[in-house]
């Protein structure tokens, strides 16, 4: 199938730029500068890193293009992909899956935004300004055990994101985040120079950048497997919605090569700036979700403008966040639409209401529901842990079985190579990675993981 030009009314994004930062856009936000720096913590830091970086190239990129080359060539969400490509077969159940997967991710993510929502507001009026390290342990672990305050900042975020939503003022918050994540990206920078300079900076550097090859067990293989999945917004058909709307000439390689790019990058300077400071004010590193809460604000307390840095640095992370949510609620959303045959209303408002619900509990998971678990995890964890961990892995391996052995080879060639009117050298590393790499692996990864090998 040759690349069609769009013939229906489905909006398009029009610029080369464009096509990139949506999908950087979503692909940035809590999952690079949050979950990265406390996955990698927890799980031996170096070996998280190795694997984390194989992932993304043999993994990540592949299944990225993958995505773009379903979503391109159908014009269509993710079950209508399956459903226009492989007509009367059970492929679309795929979609389904994505569907569950996103709205779980939605209600933990929501949860996260909501605790950045309150460090935002705690650093505006100076409520986050404390002393020592304990102190800010102490904070976060009152403020996220005290039930309401946390559970109505995940709910305020819901409602702003359904606000977005449902005034389809996407195309405005992508331009705002157009410009302002490369602020986002100037102050991570000056935030690593800082963590550089601090007593210990070395011990952090050499925890995150030495791997010790013996820690690579197969429980950091699949959570840094989780991670890169996760992370590049990967598995559950989000990608594939967004290259839905690219255009004829955008260079799905160089995209996915961009997409892949930008959001490492971003996850290593987080892990640039938490590393030496968890060393050098003497914390574990191994903290886990609430790492990233206690460190920072400690770092920004001790820079000249702290105060003013920390409202910023929070304001900018809500705003990446936001594009990163926005992203995972089309999922749902567009399904309801274009399948369902519902208004944007009522479909973003059904949206909206099963995430609150959802999110509630794994907000309270924090506090009076600490003591539910289900095989040992609370709510939160439970969701954040199948989803990255199972859910989305299996999404890509079906994905990348699907682009692998059942779409024509024409098809793949058409969408990398506009039609044979440029090359894309890595096209047979692709193909490769898609039809045996990506099955194996992740086969593998997850059959280790449930006992099976
Ligand atoms: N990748 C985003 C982040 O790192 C989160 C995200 C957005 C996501 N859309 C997704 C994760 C779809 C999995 C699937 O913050």
């Amino acid at each position: 199938m040759s690349i069609q030009p769009d013939k229906n009314s489905r909006a398009l994004f029009n610029s080369r730029i464009g096509a990139i930062a949506a999908a950087a856009g979503s692909a940035v936000g809590l999952g690079n500068i949050w979950r990265f720096p406390y996955e990698a913590g927890a799980n031996g830091g170096g070996a998280f890193m190795l694997c984390y970086i194989a992932f993304i190239i043999i993994l990540g990129i592949p299944v990225l293009c993958a995505e773009f080359i379903m979503g391109r060539a159908t014009r269509s969400n993710e079950m209508r992909a399956f459903r226009k490509l492989a007509p009367g077969r059970p492929w679309f159940m795929t979609g389904y899956l994505g569907i569950a997967a996103s709205l779980m991710i939605l209600s933990f993510y929501s949860v996260v935004a909501g605790w950045t929502l309150d460090y935002f507001i705690g650093s505006l009026t100076g409520r986050l300004a404390l002393d020592t390290p304990d102190d800010y342990h102490r904070t976060f672990v009152e403020f996220t055990s005290g039930n309401w305050v946390p559970l109505a900042a995940t709910v305020i975020f819901l409602l702003v994101n359904m606000t977005v939503l449902l005034r389809g003022v996407t195309k405005g918050i992508e331009k705002l985040s157009k410009t302002l994540m490369p602020i986002l990206f100037l102050l991570l920078l000056a935030f690593c120079v800082n963590s550089l300079t601090l007593p210990g900076a070395m011990e952090g550097l050499a925890f995150i950048f030495k791997p010790d090859f013996s820690m690579i067990t197969p429980r950091v293989l699949l959570n840094a497997m989780g991670q890169a999945f996760f992370s590049l917004s990967l598995g559950l058909g989000c990608m594939m919605t967004y290259g839905s709307y690219f255009s004829a000439d955008t260079r799905l390689g160089r995209t996915a090569a961009m997409t892949a790019l930008l959001d490492t990058v971003v996850a290593l300077l987080s892990a640039v700036i938490i590393f030496p400071a968890v060393f050098s004010f003497g914390m574990s590193p191994a903290e886990g979700p609430r790492l990233v809460f206690e460190v920072l604000p400690a770092i920004f307390h001790q820079l000249p403008l702290g105060g003013l840095l920390s409202t910023l640095f929070f304001f900018l992370l809500l705003l990446a966040s936001i594009t990163s949510t926005i992203s995972m609620s089309e999922i749902s959303i567009s399904y309801m639409i274009e399948e369902k045959r519902m208004s944007r209303r009522k479909a973003t408002l059904i949206c909206t209401a099963i995430a609150i619900t959802f999110g509630s509990l794994c907000s309270l998971s924090f506090g009076s529901l600490s003591h539910f678990t289900i095989a040992g995890l609370t709510v939160f964890d439970l969701f954040n842990y199948v989803s990255s961990n199972v859910l989305l892995p299996v999404g890509g391996l079906l994905i990348s079985v699907f682009v692998g052995w059942k779409l024509s080879p024409d098809t793949i060639r058409a969408q990398l190579t506009g039609d044979g009117s440029y090359r894309f050298r890595a096209i047979r590393f692709i193909v490769f990675c898609l039809r045996w790499v990506a099955p194996a692996c992740i086969g593998l990864v997850l059959l280790n993981s449930i006992g099976l090998i």
